[in-house]
């Protein structure tokens, strides 16, 4: 039964690492250059200049390069050519996902930093699976059980925290969360 859940937990972090990456990249290296280029919707901006299209390549490319090395030490994202797809589903998905949770965020009048509980934990966590399931559907659900899934819910709000406080002890953020 432990080592079940071991091994849950540990699929769970091997397989996400390259949207993990691509998030944590994204914030670690930031950007200037707001994806939606000032514009608003309404009152509010469309995303918010939280959202930059350096953040968005440097993101994209770190998560893509870690899960190209994770693949080549033991092959965890299918054959080749499919490995590709889900690596770009893992780490584009992340980004998509993370803009959604801005775009829906701005909507109902919240600004940039503002925090959002689970939409800012599991945002981009919904854009990689969403893709995945678009662009590499048998992958996804032959390496996605349901527990596995379970466990990625329940401990990617962790991870998001400690990595979040991370950052505020190291001076890359002005706020613990
Ligand atoms: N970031 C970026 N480009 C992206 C995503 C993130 O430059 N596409 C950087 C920004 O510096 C951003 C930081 O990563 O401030 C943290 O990302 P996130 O917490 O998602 O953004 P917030 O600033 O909290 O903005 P929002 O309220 O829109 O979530
Ligand atoms: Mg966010």
């Amino acid at each position: 039964m432990t080592t079940a859940i071991a091994t849950a937990v540990w699929t769970a972090i091997w397989l996400m690492l390259p949207a993990y990456v691509t998030n944590a990249s994204a914030a670690f290296f930031g950007g200037r250059t707001p994806i939606d280029l000032g514009a608003h919707l309404g009152r509010n901006r469309v995303l918010g200049d939280g959202k930059t299209y350096e953040g968005l390549s440097r993101g994209c490319t770190t998560g893509f390069l870690c899960g190209i090395f994770q693949h080549l030490y033991n092959g965890s994202f299918g054959s080749f050519p499919l490995c590709i797809v889900v690596l770009a589903a893992l780490t584009l998905g992340a980004m998509f996902g993370d803009l959604a949770g801005s775009f829906v965020k701005r909507r109902l009048s919240l600004r940039r930093g503002t925090p959002l509980p689970v939409v800012d934990q599991l945002d981009f966590v919904g854009g990689a699976w969403l893709l995945l399931l678009l662009l590499a559907p048998d992958w996804f659900i032959s390496n996605f059980s349901t527990e596995v899934m379970i466990v990625v819910i329940l401990i990617t709000p962790l991870l998001h925290l400690l990595t979040n406080f991370a950052g505020f002890k190291l001076g890359l953020k002005d706020v613990p969360w």
